[in-house]
This record gives C-alpha cells, sequence and structure tokens, in this order.
C-alpha cells in the first residue's frame, strides 16, 4: 500500500519534468569512483525520455554552501552520467535563471538535461521560498527520486514539492517499498544488525530499533560500549565508558518490548590496529588489558546465524568489526553471506544501508544478494530512528 504518487499515475509526455536526483557521488581526481547512485536513477530518466518527458536533472554537489566551488561542480559527473545512460545530456551551468532556462527552452520531447550544482544558491538549503520559485517555473511537474537527500528539508527536496505536482521516481518508489516492507508492517520474526564503532552516533537508532525488532544484534565498537557496561573488562579496545548508563536504559528498554539483544560472546582481539596484526581468539569474559576487540568471533556469529535462520526480516546498518582491515572483516562477511545465502533461498527479507555498510557487504560479495541496499547515508540512519524525512513526507502530502 502506497500512499505517494508514482510514475504510474502521470502523464508526462511533452511536460517538463524537474527531476531531483543524488548525484553527490564519490569522486578522486575528477573520476567518479563509485557510479551506483548514478545507475539507481537510470530506470526513472529512461522511463521519463521514452515516454516523451523533456527530463530537467536537479541535484546537489557537495557542501559548497551557497559559492559557486568550481571541485563541486556537476559537470564533472556529466560524462560518467552520459556513459551509463547511453544518452546525450545537455548542461546548463545554473540550475535558475537565463542559463537553465535557455538550455530548457531547446530541449525537444525524450530529451535530457541537467543543471547545475543547486547549492550555489544559498536558497537551496534555506528552502527559500524566492529561490523555490525560480526553480519551479522551469518545470510542469516534480519527480523526486533521491531518497539518500530526502533528510533534508531544501528546496529541492522539499519545497519545490508543494509548488508542483509531486510524484516518486522509480528509485525513491523502490526504497520506500522496501523500508516499509522491512520495518513498517514486516514478516517476523526481524532481526536487525547494527555495527559500527560509537554508540554515542546512533543512540535513537538503537532505541527505536528495539521497539520494533525481535533481535537486535550489536556489533563493532559500539558492542564494547554495552559489554563494559555489563562490567566485562575490554582492555583497550574502542569504548565510549561514559555511555555506560545509557546502554543499560537501551537493554532495559529492549528487556520491555520483548526485544532479544544479542551481543558478541566472543571475541578477535590483536594489540594492534593493523590489517594481519597478530590475533587470536577469545571468550568475552577473558580480554586481555593489552587486547584490542577487532572482530565478533565465530561463536558469536554462529549464535547470530542461528538466529538469522528463523527470522524473515533482515535490517543491517554499520559492519560486525574492522572490515576495513583483513582477517577483522570475518564476522561481518560471514554474517553478510549467510544473510545473503537464505534472501536467495526466499527465506529471508533482506535491507541494508548507511555509512559503510554498502562497502562492507560489498566487500563480502553479499551485496548483489540482498533484497535492497541503499545508496543512502544519513536519510537512512534517521528513518532507522523512526524520524519523518521531510522529502518523503512532502510526496505523501
Ligand atoms: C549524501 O551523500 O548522504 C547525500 O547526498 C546528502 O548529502 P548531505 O549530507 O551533504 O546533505
Ligand atoms: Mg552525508
Amino acid at each position: 500500500m502506497t500512499s505517494f504518487r508514482t510514475l504510474d499515475d502521470v502523464d508526462v509526455k511533452g511536460k517538463r519534468v524537474l527531476l531531483r536526483v543524488d548525484l553527490n557521488v564519490p569522486m578522486e581526481g575528477g573520476r567518479v569512483t563509485d557510479a551506483t547512485r548514478i545507475e539507481r536513477i537510470l530506470p526513472t530518466i529512461n522511463e521519463l525520455a521514452d515516454k516523451g518527458a523533456k527530463v530537467i536533472l536537479l541535484s546537489h554537489y557537495g557542501r559548497p554552501k551557497g559559492q559557486r566551488v568550481e571541485e563541486d561542480s556537476l559537470r564533472h559527473v556529466l560524462p560518467t552520467l552520459e556513459h551509463y545512460l547511453k544518452r546525450k545530456v545537455a548542461f546548463a551551468d545554473d540550475c535558475v535563471g537565463a542559463p537553465a532556462e535557455a538550455v530548457i527552452a531547446a530541449m525537444k520531447d525524450g530529451d535530457v538535461a541537467l543543471l547545475e550544482n543547486t547549492r550555489y544558491h544559498k536558497g537551496e538549503e534555506k528552502n527559500d521560498p524566492a529561490f523555490i520559485d525560480e526553480v519551479a517555473k522551469l518545470g510542469d511537474i516534480f519527480v523526486h527520486d533521491a531518497f539518500s537527500a530526502a533528510h533534508r528539508a531544501h528546496a529541492t527536496t522539499e519545497g519545490i514539492a508543494k509548488k508542483l505536482p509531486a510524484i516518486a521516481g522509480r528509485t525513491m518508489q523502490a526504497e520506500l517499498e522496501a523500508l516499509e516492507s522491512a520495518l513498517t508492517s514486516p514478516a517476523r520474526p526481524v532481526m536487525a544488525v547494527v555495527g559500527g564503532a560509537k554508540v554515542s552516533t546512533k543512540l535513537e537508532l538503537l532505541g527505536n530499533l528495539v521497539a520494533k525488532v525481535d533481535y537486535l544484534v550489536i556489533g563493532g565498537g559500539m558492542a564494547n560500549t554495552f559489554l563494559a557496561a555489563q562490567g566485562k573488562a575490554v582492555g583497550k579496545s574502542l569504548c565510549e565508558h561514559d555511555l555506560a548508563p545509557t546502554a543499560l536504559e537501551i537493554l532495559e528498554k529492549a528487556k520491555a518490548a520483548n526485544c532479544t539483544v544479542v551481543l558478541p560472546v566472543d571475541a578477535t582481539v590483536a594489540q594492534k590496529f593493523e590489517a594481519h596484526a597478530p590475533s587470536h581468539i577469545v571468550s568475552v569474559d577473558h580480554v586481555g588489558a593489552d587486547d584490542m576487540i577487532l572482530d565478533v568471533g565465530p561463536k558469536s556469529v554462529a549464535h547470530v546465524e542461528s538466529l538469522l535462520a528463523k527470522c524473515k526480516t533482515l535490517v543491517w546498518n554499520g559492519p560486525c568489526g574492522a572490515f576495513e582491515l583483513p582477517p577483522f572483516d570475518e564476522g561481518t562477511n560471514a554474517v553478510a553471506q549467510t544473510a545473503a545465502r537464505l534472501t536467495v533461498e526466499g527465506k529471508l527479507l533482506s535491507v541494508a544501508g548507511g555509512g559503510d555498510t554498502v562497502a562492507a557487504l560489498n566487500q563480502a560479495h553479499a551485496g548483489q544478494e540482498f533484497s535492497y541496499v541503499s545508496t543512502a547515508g544519513g536519510a537512512f540512519l534517521e528513518w532507522l530512528e523512526g524520524k519523518t524525512l521531510p522529502g518523503v513526507a512532502a510526496l505523501k502530502a
């Protein structure tokens, strides 16, 4: 049940469609290093163009804060976009005013154009009505396909949706459908795997998840804070000792909500934070004073895998260990591969996203098999926190 309009609900032929995408892709030395966000928006662009719309792409890049920072120009992304799209894309070196108007006036039905970085204007982040009007007059319909920017109440992610007929693009639609089936109305039992370095950045997320999931698996550096709060020695591990009371509160809240919190029972420890540092496995009751916990151990992995086999839904955010340093990626890899296998076997709906998660799953060669991997960072986290995303709410209004 979707409460937003999709491309099935509008006639776009001959219309100027302002399509908000997220071209905020990683670049190094002027080249796009990960084109996933570009690949994800191709279906929407192609569908609109094939239906005879004039497709006008809007996006931010970086955080230029209202200045024309050359490094943040979307011109740098244009060749990669054209390469994947296999279509010519016109470029306007401003997203409003004469340059944008001229490029749009020259478009034929089915053409695609890209307008320069919306964040070159202060009005974008300020969601300024005058700027919204300037952008809105360039189009007839607004299509939002940037879930990963939907946590921002900016002019081209939120404000404009109130000015023009607003529709979810195919990527936004897929994302919302995946997220709704993972957490809003999931098949149970539901497991959440939450990892990453710090509890402090994920307090709201954990607080929201304990009320919604049946199993909450805590991994990564943040598990150490929970172990320490329970009185265990964590040696030299990353640990936010001052958050012990908060960790205990989360455990209490989980208990009251009938959510089983799964903490590591064993760990891979080393004395250096380096790839291939000499390491061994210990019970979490026997972490030495000089040890650093860098990954969950095999017993912990087996326990999570046995629970996962009973679950119908998985939501994943954050790695279980220091996955960027082999062999401390083993726990993450094993759990990810098991989730991937269960998904392929049709036993599990698996949704992952946020920060390092995509990189960790790809490294585990498991990302392709997940039901849905979000390219969103902050937006995915805010959604896990139970927050209303302004860019999504504007589509539902
Ligand atoms: C992202 O990369 O997470 C999105 O494009 C949003 O970017 P922002 O954090 O600069 O708003
Ligand atoms: Mg961000």
